[in-house]
C-alpha cells in the first residue's frame, strides 16, 4: 500500500529525530532499514542538478527472483515538505544490483532540498542536498570537507558524525572510499580480497552500513574521484603493483577484476547518467565552477597512468631514475592532460584548484624507511609534472591550490615552479585518513628529520585520523584539520587552522 505523504512526514521526520538523538514519538512510522539498506545519497551536484541515489534489494524475494523493484523519489523545496516540485517513478534492476541513479535537472542554483524514496509501501529515510552556486556570478562563501581514505576494519567512520553536523556546502572525497583488503581488525571484511563484481558489491554494502557514513551520504551532497584501493593496490591503465596483503593473481586476470571494481563504483556512487557512461573512456576527472571564487578540477590519477620504470623495492618504494624524465610518460594521460590545459584557470574564479589523490612536492613519505619514493607519486611522472607547472606559469593562473589525500597524514607545503623569468607556486592542502593506519610516530620523526626546512614542506602530522573542513573566502582559505578517535562514540577535536591568504602561496597557522 502506498505510503501518503502525510505518514511520510512524520516517518521522515522520526528518522532524522533518531539520527540525531532526539525523542520521537511512539506512534511515528520510521524509516525503513530494510527497504534501504544502505541508506541513500546525493552527488554530482552542479549549480542547477543534482544525482539522487539508492538501493532497493527486493525485501520478500523468492530464490532467484528478477523482476525490477518501482521505486518512487520526491524532491521538496522546504523541510516541512510541502512543496515537492519534483518526483518521479524508476525501475531498480537485478542488473545493477538494484542501486537508482535520479538524475534531477531544472533546480536553482546554491539552493537547499529535501528528498526521499519510496518502494513497496517502504519510506527512505528524509535527506538533504544543494546545488553549487552559479558559475561566475558573485560566491561570497563556500565550504567543503575534504575526506580520504575510509577502511572500514581498521576503525568506526566517526568523521562523517562531525561533518554531518556542520553542513558544510559539499563533502569532496578523494580516494579510497573502499579497502580491497582489510588493514585492521576493528571491524572485519565479509572477503578477503575482492575479485569479482559481488566481492566488491559486498564491500560497498558493507561501508554503507556504517551509522555516520549513512549520515552523511543522506543529508550532504558529494563530488568524489577513485583512487587505488577501489580496485586493487597501485592500480595503472594497464598494470597494478600487489602489495604483499595482495593475492598473486596472474596480470591477465586484472581487466576483469577492474571492469567488475568500476561497475560497482559506478552502482554505488551518485554519478550522472553521462559520467556513468563515460567512466571507461574518461574516468572520473571532472570540473565545477563555483561562482567567481572557486575553480575545482578533479582529477584521474589511475585510469590512464602509465607503468612505474625505475626498480621497485618489496613496498613498491623507488630511488628516482633517468626514465622519470620521459617526455612521454604521463601521470594523468595525454587526453586529461590537454582537457586539463584547455579550459584550467579560464573561469575568472578567485581560487584554482586541482583535487587530487597525490601529493606534488616531490616528498619522501615514508622516510623512516630510507630515502625512496612512493610508486604512485607525481615524482615517478617528473616530465609530466613539469608540462602541468610550465603550463600554469605560461598562462598565469592565479592562486593554484591542490586540494588532496591518500597519504594518511595531514601535509601543507607549497610546489614551487619557475620558467625563466617567471615563477608561480602551488600551495598544497592534503587531508589525513577517515580511519586508514597512519603509520605512528616513527613516521612522523623521520618524516621532520628529513624534511625540516627543505622550503616545501609547511605541515605534516600522519598521527591522526579525521578531516580537513575547507572554507573559501576572496580573501583567504581557511583549512581546518578535524581529528577524530576512530571508535564509537569517539572524541572529536581540531587541529589549529591553516591559513592560505589570496596572492600568497603556502600556509600560516
Ligand atoms: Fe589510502
Amino acid at each position: 500500500m502506498p505510503v501518503s505523504r502525510r505518514d511520510f512526514v512524520a516517518g521522515a521526520l522520526a528518522s532524522v529525530l533518531a539520527t540525531t538523538g532526539c525523542a520521537v514519538r511512539e506512534d511515528a512510522p520510521r524509516a525503513s532499514n530494510t527497504a534501504f539498506p544502505a541508506g541513500i545519497a546525493s552527488g554530482d551536484p552542479t549549480h542547477g542538478s543534482v544525482v539522487l541515489w539508492t538501493h532497493t534489494p527486493p525485501v520478500n524475494r523468492e530464490p532467484g527472483q528478477q523482476r525490477p523493484v518501482a521505486v518512487r523519489w520526491f524532491v521538496a523545496s522546504d523541510d516541512e515538505l510541502g512543496t515537492i516540485v519534483q518526483s518521479g517513478l524508476v525501475l531498480a534492476h537485478a542488473e545493477h544490483y538494484y542501486c537508482v541513479h535520479v538524475d534531477v535537472d531544472g533546480l536553482s542554483p546554491a539552493t537547499g532540498y529535501w528528498y526521499w524514496f519510496e518502494t513497496e509501501g517502504q519510506l527512505s529515510a528524509l535527506g538533504r542536498t544543494k546545488t553549487l552556486p552559479e558559475p561566475g556570478r558573485p560566491c561570497g562563501e563556500f565550504t567543503f570537507a575534504l575526506v580520504s581514505c575510509q577502511d572500514y576494519s581498521a576503525g568506526y567512520f566517526t568523521a562523517y558524525r562531525d561533518i554531518a553536523g556542520r553542513r558544510p556546502d559539499l563533502v569532496v572525497h578523494v580516494g579510497d572510499y573502499i579497502y580491497e583488503t582489510p588493514g585492521g581488525s576493528v571491524r572485519p571484511h565479509p572477503v578477503d580480497e575482492p575479485v569479482t563484481l559481488n566481492d566488491y558489491r559486498s564491500l560497498y554494502r558493507l561501508y554503507r552500513s556504517d551509522p555516520d557514513l549513512q549520515r552523511a551520504r543522506a543529508e550532504l551532497p558529494w563530488l568524489q574521484i577513485w583512487d587505488d584501493h577501489e580496485v586493487v593496490n597501485d592500480w595503472g591503465r594497464d598494470h597494478y603493483l600487489p602489495s604483499h596483503y595482495n593475492k598473486p593473481l596472474p596480470i591477465e586476470t586484472y581487466p576483469q577484476r577492474k571492469a567488475a571494481a568500476q561497475r560497482a563504483f559506478a552502482e554505488f556512487t551518485p554519478l550522472s547518467r553521462r559520467k556513468r557512461e563515460l567512466l571507461a573512456t574518461r574516468g572520473v576527472r571532472d570540473r565545477r565552477i563555483i561562482g567567481d571564487l572557486l575553480e575545482l578540477n578533479f582529477l584521474d590519477v589511475r585510469q590512464f597512468r602509465d607503468p612505474p620504470v625505475c626498480e621497485l623495492d618489496e613496498k613498491n618504494h623507488f630511488e628516482p631514475c633517468e626514465d622519470v624524465h620521459l617526455p612521454d610518460r604521463s601521470l594523468l594521460g595525454h587526453d586529461q592532460e590537454r582537457w586539463l590545459q584547455h579550459r584550467f584557470g579560464q573561469s575568472q574564479c578567485r581560487w584554482n584548484g586541482l583535487v587530487q589523490t597525490t601529493v606534488m612536492a616531490p616528498i619522501r613519505m615514508n622516510a623512516a624507511e630510507g630515502l625512496k619514493y612512493e610508486a604512485d607519486a607525481w615524482d615517478n611522472y617528473a616530465a609530466a609534472r613539469d608540462r602541468l607547472v610550465t603550463h600554469m606559469i605560461q598562462q598565469e593562473v592565479p592562486n593554484l591550490v591542490s586540494f588532496a589525500g591518500n597519504i594518511h597524514a595531514y601535509y601543507a607545503g607549497t610546489y614551487p615552479a619557475s620558467n625563466g623569468s617567471r615563477s608561480t607556486a602551488i600551495t598544497e592542502l592534503v587531508t589525513t585518513s577517515i580511519s586508514a593506519s597512519g603509520g605512528g610516530q616513527k613516521r612522523y620523526d623521520g618524516f621532520h628529520r628529513l624534511h625540516a626546512g627543505n622550503g616545501m614542506s609547511q605541515f605534516f602530522d600522519n598521527r591522526h585520523h579525521g578531516y580537513l573542513h575547507v572554507n573559501v573566502t576572496a580573501d583567504d582559505i581557511l583549512a581546518t584539520p578535524v581529528t577524530v578517535e576512530t571508535r564509537q562514540r569517539g572524541a572529536i577535536a581540531a587541529l589549529p587552522a591553516w591559513r592560505v591568504a589570496s596572492g600568497t602561496p603556502g600556509i600560516t597557522t
